[in-house]
């Protein structure tokens, strides 16, 4: 049974049209060259899915999976990489997508942890930033989104594994 409703904070027209500037921004600074794209599941499956089809260079799609979180709503403050790259990032371009950059802890792990594998350039696109909440300053070069301190879920992002397919993003609302 159901007990959290959630409310919609941005819409999928929202995100559709924020995720076409992101595109043309990205395609526009790349210049024609080729990237690596590395979407940081779960979470950013969705935008990574919609952000590559308005991005007009040859894009190489990998995937990692980093866990900072546990099942609820508060950081563990830990990150493990449970699933790493498939290629070498050596002398690419390489961009980051991700959902939210929170704390700012796991993207600065990865970050620190690519950096290591000595890419051409590294970028980040993220669809939201809680700047209320962020402990470690990160770069976000192509934002979709700043959003209040709020726990929000939709469009890939879950509270305990659910309502990642919802197609805009909402804020839970317990018991209405
Ligand atoms: P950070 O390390 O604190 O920046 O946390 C980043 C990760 O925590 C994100 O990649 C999300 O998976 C998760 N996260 C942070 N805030 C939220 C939220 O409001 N809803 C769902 N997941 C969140
Ligand atoms: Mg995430």
């Amino acid at each position: 049974m159901e007990v959290l409703n959630p409310e919609v904070l941005i819409s999928e027209e929202e995100i559709a049209l924020r995720i076409l500037d992101l595109g043309n921004a990205i395609t526009k600074d790349f210049n024609g060259e080729d990237i690596v794209v590395i979407c940081v599941l779960k979470g950013a499956f969705m935008f990574c899915s919609d952000l590559i089809k308005k991005i007009h260079l040859p894009v190489n799609l990998e995937f990692v999976s980093v866990s900072s979180y546990g099942d609820g709503m508060t950081s563990s403050g830990n990150v493990s990489m449970d699933l790493d790259l498939s290629v070498s990032i050596k002398d690419k371009n390489v961009l980051i997508v991700e959902d939210i950059v929170d704390t700012g802890l796991t993207i600065k792990t990865l970050k620190e942890y690519l950096n290591l594998r000595e890419p051409k350039s590294l970028k980040l696109a993220s669809l939201l930033f809680k700047p209320s909440r962020n402990k470690h300053p990160v770069d976000i070069d192509y934002l979709g989104f700043e959003i209040e301190d709020k726990f929000v879920i939709g469009y890939g992002l879950d509270y305990a594994g659910r309502y990642r397919e919802l197609p805009y993003i909402g804020v839970l609302n317990a018991g209405n």
